[in-house]
């Protein structure tokens, strides 16, 4: 890709336009801060110690049959499964991951309800992976373990009549894939159609509607930084006009990553009610860093598909795991038996080679269908051995009665919001809505709290888009996604609060800080004010271990000085000439 000609990068996904800025970094030899990626940089241990465990007893049920052949196994049996699997986690009781197996298992009986020894046969199967998923949506057990925990996650204590399916799918990434087409596909949505997108919003949300297999018209629901990133009501309004087909939206919010607050909930309800026909896809792969969350999912069930992905609360991103989640009554089911007769004749003929009742086949079913063309349907379904350690992590989540592990991954990242405020030297906002995974650091409230309004106004109009970034990216190392790409509307850089240390955090604040005083002297110098007293440097907490980072953060701000002083000098002599 050529990275070299700004007018065109500023047309690229943040998410590409990262790879410049990692390029860029690396060029100028910084050490570099990747604050870009979204991935987590850490993990939930106790699950996958379950996971192994649960392996190597489903290698010992395997390895009961064909003996008297090397390196043969066979399926596990169902009969006697529940002693075998008691004597192995005897035998192994001091191992990390038994304890939480055998507990997992005491579960499912003791407080689910379910069979213990269906459930074992269920997870060696699926480790194993010695058969194709069947049933192709989710195996049965998965599927009710899994309901249990976005049950508590997703509605909590709030009254939810009825039941929902759900499909497991390669995270929240396949689902969106998968959602979009079969939307399409049973003409849920059409070319031309307006859906609106809760602003801000991750990119894919703003790019996909837009690509020649869609060709939809966006409307934006914006929830700005000025109402604490919520949707306020005239832009929920913009719902009540009945060309809107559907509206998307993530919450807790990407970038933002604040949960919509309970009266804008409210409020969604009320506008929901006089458009019983709209389409809402909530994507909640945030929703387990907030505590007591309610997802539109428990408050509008009939008109909301919910997206869940395992991959950001338990740092499990390689594993692809995630499910889609539909009531069993609902509003894409209901248009698609009003389809007009000649469509729904259409929709008979596309899914007549997987049911003789076409007709009765829920949308749900449909999505699992045509994620593989619907010609391969009986070949479907979410790889097994995912779907077991999808049904540990739940498990682990919902045994942990105290939240002790979800007050860990809140504590992770305020730590780390905390760190990168402390060195730009400026108050962390308290939003009781924030979760804090990510957050957006927007330009000119910055630069007006740190050097005042007139200067803020300077930088907004001296900086070309990206500017910011790639120069933070060169001069320091550190890599911000621009906020733009996610629909917001201010300058602003993303930070991700998931993949790098508290200090590298601490870091980012600095060379952020240090960044805007060299802008600001030069600001000064522009405007023939007096010269500042020093860059500011030396407001720098520093603890034993914060200090060799400290040394590294002065010496790239004293560069990027020179750097900056340097350009500017350049650009007036060149001005000259000229
Ligand atoms: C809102 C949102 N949805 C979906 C995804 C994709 O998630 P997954 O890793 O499960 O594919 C992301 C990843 O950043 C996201 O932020």
């Amino acid at each position: 890709m050529d990275f070299s000609n700004p007018d065109k990068l500023a047309l690229l996904s943040p998410f590409e336009l990262k790879d410049a800025l990692i390029q860029t970094a690396k060029k100028s030899n910084q050490l570099m801060l990747n604050a870009g990626r979204g991935n987590p940089n850490f993990l939930a241990t106790t699950p996958r110690h379950g996971f192994f465990q649960f392996g190597l007893f489903a290698m010992t049920e395997a390895e009961r049959s064909y003996i008297y052949m090397k390196d043969v196994g066979g399926f596990p049996q169902r009969e006697g499964i529940e002693s075998r699997f008691e004597i192995f986690a005897k035998q192994h009781a001091t191992v990390p991951g038994i304890r939480f197996i055998e507990a997992a298992v005491s579960y499912v009986r003791d407080q689910l309800g379910l069979s213990a020894g269906d459930f074992i046969y269920e997870m060696c199967e699926a480790i194993l992976a010695c058969n194709y998923p069947v049933p192709d949506r989710m195996l049965t057990l998965s599927e009710k373990i899994v309901a249990q925990y976005i049950h508590k996650e997703m509605i909590g204590t709030h009254p939810f009549v009825g039941n929902f399916d759900m499909y497991a799918v390669e995270g929240g990434t396949a689902a969106m894939t998968y959602l979009f087409a079969s939307l399409k596909a049973n003409h849920l949505i059409k070319e031309g159609d307006t859906i609106a997108l809760g602003m801000p919003i991750f990119t894919p949300y703003i790019e996909i509607p837009l690509l020649n297999d869609y060709k939809l018209v966006e409307l934006a629901i914006d929830a700005p930084q000025s109402n604490n990133w919520q949707f306020t009501k005239k832009e929920l309004d913009k719902l009540l006009d009945p060309k809107v087909k559907a509206f998307f939206l993530v919450n807790p919010s990407n970038p933002p990553s604040v949960k919509i607050d309970d009266k804008t909930l409210a409020y969604i309800v009320e506008i929901v009610k006089k458009r019983p026909d709209l389409i809402i896809l909530t994507d909640d792969v945030y929703a387990t860093f907030a505590d007591d969350f309610v997802s539109l999912f428990a408050l509008c069930p009939y008109n909301t598909i919910l997206v869940y992905s395992f991959s950001k609360y338990f740092g499990a991103t390689g594993w692809r795991m995630g499910v889609v989640a539909t009531h069993e009554n609902n509003v894409l089911d209901a248009k698609i038996a009003k389809l007009p007769e000649s469509l729904r004749k259409e929709l008979d003929e596309r899914y007549h080679s997987i049911t003789t009742e076409p007709r009765k086949l829920k949308f749900i079913d449909r999505l699992v269908a045509d994620s593989r063309t619907v010609a391969l349907n009986h070949t479907a379904g979410l790889s097994t051995p995912v779907q077991a350690q999808m049904s540990l992590f739940s498990l682990f989540s919902l045994m942990d009665e105290a939240g002790s592990y979800k007050a860990e991954m809140k504590r992770i990242v305020l730590r780390r919001k905390e760190a990168l405020y402390r060195e730009l030297g400026l108050p962390m906002q308290h939003d009781p809505n924030s979760v804090r995974y990510y957050h957006l650091l927007d330009m000119e409230s910055l630069a007006e709290q740190m050097h005042g309004k007139e200067f803020s106004q300077w930088l907004l109009k001296r900086l070309k888009p990206n500017e910011a970034l790639f120069r933070l990216a060169e001069e320091t190392g550190v890599i911000l996604l621009p906020g733009r790409g996610f629909g917001t509307s201010h300058p602003s850089g993303r930070v991700s609060l998931a993949n790098l240390n508290e200090y590298d955090y601490a870091n980012i604040g600095r060379a952020i800080r240090s960044m805007a005083s060299e802008f600001y002297e030069v600001f000064l110098t522009e405007k023939g004010k007096s010269k500042p007293k020093a860059v500011d440097k030396v407001n720098i907490a520093g603890t034993a271990a914060s200090k060799a980072a400290n040394k590294a953060a002065n010496k790239a701000a004293n560069k990027a000085a020179s750097k900056v002083a340097s350009k500017t000098s350049k650009a007036k002599s060149s001005k000259k000439s000229k």
